[in-house]
């Protein structure tokens, strides 16, 4: 029989319930052993939704990496611990899958690549976008030369009135490392410079606003990502615009928002 890969999940909130259980839940092949929330509450929820027994809970994730024997661990947590735990990780021989954004900062993704490098252990941060069916398709066309010379492109993901986590984490610059740019933009210009060939930005300029923080309609479902605080923190842009140069002479147009003055919410990678 094939070994099972055992996982440690930390952080049991929106996204590790939405998409990163229902697809462990397609493999026979991955086993979850351990889970951790800092929240005792998300953990007992969490058993009950996916009717889980016999797994090891935390409420530390350094307990979790200490005393369980894991393949991997899944870092679905508030963005600022990414680079932290999957340092703590990789330097203790373990794999690691993260979500986005790798980091908060440069320096904090760079400390996980050479951790990753050192410990000779596999770092994967979430690229889910790559992986779509359209996206796929298109890389194969360019590949094949079927598009011609990229030389410029556009890519944006603008909601309406669609803040995520009001006042928690995601609006905590601390926490979050930023607006829609570091939320939203890390998956569209991520897959426009991938399908562009990947060239090296020399130059980027923009704009960034926060106008919304007052403002509590919504009408995007993804508003309904992370916790929100009332009387929280809003300190981190809800609308980034900009341009992004490249060494092979291409430029890249960028629009995000969490919120902004259009009529419908829009999402394009063209
Ligand atoms: N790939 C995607 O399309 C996508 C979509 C949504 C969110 N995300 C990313 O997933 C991550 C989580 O987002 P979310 O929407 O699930 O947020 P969330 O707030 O719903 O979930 C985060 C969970 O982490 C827990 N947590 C906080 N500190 C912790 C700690 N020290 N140890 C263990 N658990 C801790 C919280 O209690 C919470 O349950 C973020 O980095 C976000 O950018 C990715």
């Amino acid at each position: 029989m094939e070994k099972k890969l055992k996982v440690g999940l930390i952080g049991l909130g929106g996204i590790c319930r939405i998409a990163h259980m229902p697809g462990y839940k397609d493999f026979d092949n991955v086993e979850i052993v351990a889970i951790c929330d800092i929240l005792p509450e998300k953990i007992e929820s969490f058993k009950e939704q996916f009717s889980i027994e016999n797994v090891a809970e935390f409420t530390d994730y350094k307990e979790l990496l200490d005393s369980c024997d894991l393949d991997f661990i899944d870092i679905c947590t508030p963005n600022y611990l990414h680079s932290i735990i999957a340092v703590e990780a990789l330097n203790k021989g373990i794999n690691v899958f993260c979500e986005k954004p790798d980091a908060v900062s440069v320096e904090e993704a760079l400390k996980m690549k050479e951790a990753a490098e050192k410990s000779g252990k596999k770092l994967m941060v979430m690229r889910n976008n790559r992986y779509r069916a359209d996206a796929r398709y298109l890389k194969k066309f360019i590949e094949d030369g079927k598009m011609g010379e990229i030389y410029c492109g556009r890519c944006g993901w603008q909601r309406r009135r669609g803040i995520p986590g009001k006042g928690g984490w995601f609006t905590t610059k601390e926490q979050s490392g930023g607006g829609p740019l570091i939320d939203l933009g890390v998956h569209m210009i991520d897959l426009a410079i991938w399908l562009m060939g990947n060239p090296t930005p020399v130059s980027v300029s923009g704009c960034t606003y926060a106008k919304f923080a007052d403002n509590d309609v919504s009408d995007s479902v993804n508003s309904s990502f992370g916790d929100k605080k009332s009387e929280g923190t809003f300190d981190v842009e809800d609308l980034a615009m900009g341009f992004i140069k490249f060494d092979n002479g291409a430029c890249l147009q960028i629009e995000f928002s969490w919120a902004s003055n259009i009529e419908k919410e829009t999402y394009i990678s063209t």
